[in-house]
């Protein structure tokens, strides 16, 4: 199955005329509960099921047009070469829905993430376009079908088409038509998140090739998928309760789970650089004096912070430089 076939499976015949432009918002998600590993590389279908925090109004704008001549991107205002990674990428989604060979876009996205929070915005650049290109060709898609049509882009980007708590399922199907997020019904006006930029610099090894290199050497990624399935269910039942402490101690887990069958991988892969593991430590310290603070990462040495509104002075205190996100 190609990523072309699921393409067509979900358009029919919806090939629809573009209208001069479609504008999409969509916000970035961090997980609570990871997605590591790949039942189908081309598909972008895991082999677990997710859950996510999308970040409120951060994330990214995409306008899309048609033009008569070559693609262009642009990115927060400047014009891709296209040999950069994010040109490449973006062009090669695009062509898998191009009505014609000369037609062709531009794309001019803007990230509303602070550069500075070191954050990758492939999980909403992706679902943005996808929005976009619903707009623009006047497809009337759901959100179920975008959610697909981002996982083509970025597996993460399923789970940025809404906003909220967001579980992406896992789902059985070959063709992964049952590999889509769907929101939870619930809000948490009183959860932050704080975003701890620690580097801007891109990652030495990215998702795809690092949970591919996880998942067929790790010895520790047997475990990883009954590991998810537990957390699954209790970050959910934290989430329906309310139960703050629940959810910190079980997605900060999670996310050690997660990087500890990174650093069993042969080679290994280490995502973390000595300042994230001063956070670490500093957070773990202030837990055993009392305070409710914990973190979650992903593939980078980026730290991101779960608290309680009423703490936002306290973590302020610590982290003079944090970034804080209200997720609801
Ligand atoms: O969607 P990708 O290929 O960027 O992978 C995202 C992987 C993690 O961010 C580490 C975990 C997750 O669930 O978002």
């Amino acid at each position: 199955m190609t990523k072309e076939d699921v393409v067509t499976q979900i358009l029919g015949e919806r090939k629809g005329a573009p209208r001069s432009s479609g504008a999409a918002f969509a916000p970035a998600n961090i997980a609570l509960c990871k997605y590591w590993g790949k039942r189908d590389e081309t598909l972008n279908l895991p082999m677990t099921s997710s859950l996510s925090v999308s970040l409120g109004d951060r994330g990214t704008e995409t306008v899309l047009s048609v033009r008569s001549e070559k693609d262009e991107v642009v990115v927060n205002g400047d014009r891709c070469s296209p040999d950069e990674p994010f040109y490449r990428r973006a062009v090669d989604f695009l062509d898998l829905f191009r009505p014609a060979t000369d037609l062709y876009f531009r794309l001019e996205t803007r990230n509303t993430i602070p550069t500075a929070a070191g954050l990758a915005s492939s999980a909403s650049g992706f679902a943005a376009l996808a929005l976009a290109l619903n707009e623009l060709f006047q497809w009337g898609l759901d959100r179920k079908e975008l959610s697909i049509l981002a996982r083509l882009g970025s597996g993460s980007a399923a789970r940025s088409v809404y906003r909220g708590f967001v579980e992406w399922h896992a789902g059985t199907a070959e063709d992964g038509r049952d590999s889509y997020a769907e929101p939870l019904p619930y809000t948490w006006p009183e959860l932050r998140m704080g975003l701890l930029a620690i580097s801007r610099e891109a990652k030495a090894i990215g998702s795809r090739p690092g949970m591919q290199r996880t998942k067929e050497t790790s010895p520790l990624y047997s475990a990883w998928p009954a590991l998810v399935e537990d957390d699954m269910q209790t970050i959910k039942r934290a989430i329906a309760e309310r139960d703050f402490d629940l959810l910190g101690r079980t997605a900060e887990s999670n996310a050690l789970a997660m990087h500890s069958t990174m650093l069993a991988a042969k080679p290994p892969l280490c995502y973390w650089l000595p300042e994230t593991v001063r956070i670490m430590r500093t957070l773990w310290r202030c837990r055993e004096e009392g305070q409710p603070l914990y973190f979650t990462m992903d593939a980078g040495p980026n730290v991101k912070l779960l608290y309680p509104a009423k703490e936002q002075r306290m973590v302020q205190d610590l982290f003079p430089e944090v970034e804080p996100v209200t997720l609801f």
